[in-house]
């Protein structure tokens, strides 16, 4: 009977490991062609004898990025051909002060962020039907960890600006933004199932919707 437990948590373990990040590379790299026409799960490979260092490098993290715009915020993608099949990347993230990064889930990564700069406040929320907000203020040196697919989202709270950088779990996580989604879809969702799924009369809907 303990064999059988310990089996079928081996095999749990085994199953998240395989689910919970990009299909392991069966080569060295496979660096992205962006000229191949052909479609794959990830990019077609380049000539490896044609591969170069640069292939495999970015310069500008350490490049503000510009926060005027509505939500006081910018994500920079360090955008590295070689990442390609590697299941990891790397963004860097401004807030201007008060700037927010709204709810949103990364449906193919976790991702885990370091404050550079500022102070942020953070959380998650857990699946249903518990929905709990696990949330937290991080200074300068902190590091906190958002798991795949769960709703998170920054804010800056300090006085001046913050500077992040998020490490995740893909080489092309995804982003659904909550609110976009929702109430920016083309076409839109009907009115009134955002009326019954928000508890709230149509009108609120479309004053929403006009928003996005
Ligand atoms: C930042 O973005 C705003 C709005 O798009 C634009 O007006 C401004 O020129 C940009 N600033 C810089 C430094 O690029």
């Amino acid at each position: 009977m303990a064999a059988k437990f310990l089996l079928l948590g081996l095999l749990a373990v085994t199953c998240s490991i395989a689910l919970a990040s990009d299909p392991s590379p069966l080569q060295d790299f496979c660096v992205a062609d962006p000229n191949s026409k052909v479609i794959v799960n990830g990019l077609v490979c380049k000539d490896p004898k044609l591969v170069q260092a640069n292939d495999f490098f970015f310069s500008g993290l350490n490049i503000p990025g510009n926060t005027s715009n509505q939500l006081g915020s910018q994500v920079t993608p360090a955008m590295i051909a070689g990442l390609n099949t590697l299941g990891i990347s790397v963004v860097r993230i401004d807030y201007a002060p008060m700037g927010v990064i709204p709810p949103h889930t990364h449906p193919r990564a976790s991702e885990i962020l370091t404050v550079l700069e500022g102070s942020l406040e953070v959380g998650f929320v857990t699946s249903n039907p518990g929905n709990r907000l696990i949330s937290k203020v991080l200074h300068k040196g902190d590091v906190f960890v958002f798991p795949i697919g769960l709703i998170h989202f920054q804010r800056n709270i300090g006085h001046g600006n913050a500077v992040s950088i998020s490490a995740l779990s893909s080489q092309n996580p995804g982003v659904i933004t909550i609110a976009n989604a929702v109430f920016g879809s083309t076409p839109p969702i009907s009115a009134d199932i955002l009326a019954k799924a928000f508890q709230v009369d149509k009108g609120i809907v479309a004053r929403i919707e006009l928003q996005f």
